[in-house]
């Protein structure tokens, strides 16, 4: 038979005369011939109903908080249809002895390869606060890495954030200090505050699925709550609403939730901007605004604090809305200026500058401070921080030098800012500068004995 001869052949080949050799040669060229079509044969069926393995293993995984009590979303891409499972358990216990199975939503990019994915989305309930969970995610055709969670609960007494926009795949300057921050710990939830990858949509998406691959390494251990910016609105902000899964049903465009003592606010600035994509958005936003700005039981969450992309105030030397008198943002019939007041909103969070800046309390350009001595203890105006410096292609921005009355504190700086409710009266925020080795080069207390419209009088 074949094996021997080929055996045969094969040890002495060198030796043998040249038409043994062309014999021994022929028997291997058959031998070759038979095996490949046995393995054709057999493996034919796997080939034409098995996907690559890489198609269904799942990537991009990312925790959203749904604003309801001990839960808690996963979200993650395949690139085939699979299943949505999530195998779960607390730290210690029989690993992965629970199980949660979500819904896939297929996503196709307008780029012109139309190229398709599958977002899956499972939400975990009964999560018992204060316990870690470990977790994967996937399905039978391919599982996650194994990450850990702590659970979101609206009695955590002092919550603590991150907080930055504009974190690019390209020159993410704070990403590491985020990783580390994330892995021990220390953070609650992490703000993006708009303008992501640069640009998601850039390359039919695949610079979205990069940045996503990329912060992972911190949105599969804490909630990363976002709000749109600018660079997402291609397609009609498409990537964005069909990667993140935020609170309520606006497709993550605006939201609100609480954590502990602190209701918080994410907005669209863009709606004020893009009105190709539909006037009513901003007439939507509006009222869902008005209806959310009555809190309900502030008493219990006496901290408002709201976040959306572009600023209404800014100093940097561009052409920004935010550079001039009276901006868009500021001035719009309901836009923030105009709807924050009343309610007494405490801190209003933005990015879009690729700068930080620190504002005195203000309202309608002009500054309230609490006192000359203690600006942010009683002010009697929100107080307004500017944070779109983590890191992007683009760099930093440059400051006009001459900025008006409201410019309390400026830097270039790559960084962001963490941000730490302490009880009802006290917040802490500090900007940490990725340039000067993570050192906190900008900090305030705000000091409020009231809240609400009371608070401004
Ligand atoms: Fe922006």
């Amino acid at each position: 038979m074949g094996i021997p001869h080929y055996i045969s052949c094969r040890v002495h080949n060198f030796f043998l005369h040249e038409d043994t050799r062309a014999v021994c040669f022929s028997s291997m060229v058959k031998m070759v011939t038979v095996y490949a079509a046995c393995a054709l044969l057999c493996f034919a069926p796997l080939l034409v109903v098995s996907d690559p393995p890489v198609l269904t293993q799942p990537e991009q995984v990312h925790l959203s908080y749904p604003g309801v009590p001990g839960s808690m979303v996963v979200t993650w891409t395949t690139f085939n249809r699979t299943d949505s499972l999530v195998e779960y358990s607390p730290w210690g216990d029989i690993l992965f002895h629970k199980s949660a199975k979500g819904s896939v939503t297929p996503f196709v990019d307008s780029g012109n390869e139309k190229r398709k994915m599958f977002i899956h989305r499972v939400t975990l309930s009964d999560l018992k606060p204060g316990s870690h969970y470990v977790y994967h995610c996937g399905s039978d055709m391919g599982w996650s890495d194994m990450f850990w969670f702590r659970p979101i609960d609206e009695t955590i007494i002092q919550p603590a954030f991150a907080l930055y926009g504009d974190l690019g795949n390209e020159n993410p300057q704070s990403l590491a200090r985020l990783q580390k921050e994330t892995q021990l710990g220390i953070l609650d939830a992490i703000l993006h505050i708009g303008d992501f990858a640069y640009d998601m949509h850039e390359d039919n998406a695949r610079v979205g699925d990069e940045f996503m691959r990329q912060i992972q390494s911190i949105a599969a251990y804490v909630p990363y709550m976002t709000c749109p910016g600018n660079h997402e609105s291609a397609y009609n902000f498409s990537n964005y609403r069909n990667r993140f899964s935020m609170p309520g049903r606006t497709e993550s465009l605006w939201y609100s939730w609480n954590i502990g003592p602190i209701h918080i606010i994410s907005l669209s600035t863009e709606v004020y901007f893009y009105l190709e994509f539909g006037q009513e958005l901003l007439f939507r936003q509006y009222d869902w605004l008005k209806q959310d700005l009555e809190v309900k039981n502030r008493a219990a969450r006496p901290w408002i604090i709201t976040m959306g992309h572009r600023p209404m105030y800014c100093s940097d030397d561009d052409q920004d809305d935010c550079t001039t008198f009276d901006s868009f943002v500021a001035i719009v019939q309901g836009g923030p200026d105009r709807c924050f007041p009343s309610p007494g909103v405490d801190v209003e969070l933005w990015a879009h500058e690729h700068t930080y800046e620190r504002l005195w309390p203000v309202y309608g350009d002009k500054v309230f401070n609490g006192s000359v001595a203690e600006p942010y203890t009683n002010p009697k105006a929100p107080v307004h921080i500017i944070t779109g410096s983590a890191g992007c292609k683009e760099k930093t921005d440059r400051f006009n030098p001459n900025p008006k009355d409201w410019s309390a504190f400026r830097s270039t700086d790559y960084g962001y800012t963490h941000m730490q409710v302490v009880n009802h009266t006290h917040l802490y925020l500090g900007q940490v500068s990725d340039d000067q080795a993570g050192k906190t080069i900008d900090s305030i207390w705000i000091i409020k004995d009231k809240h609400g419209y009371d608070a401004w009088f």
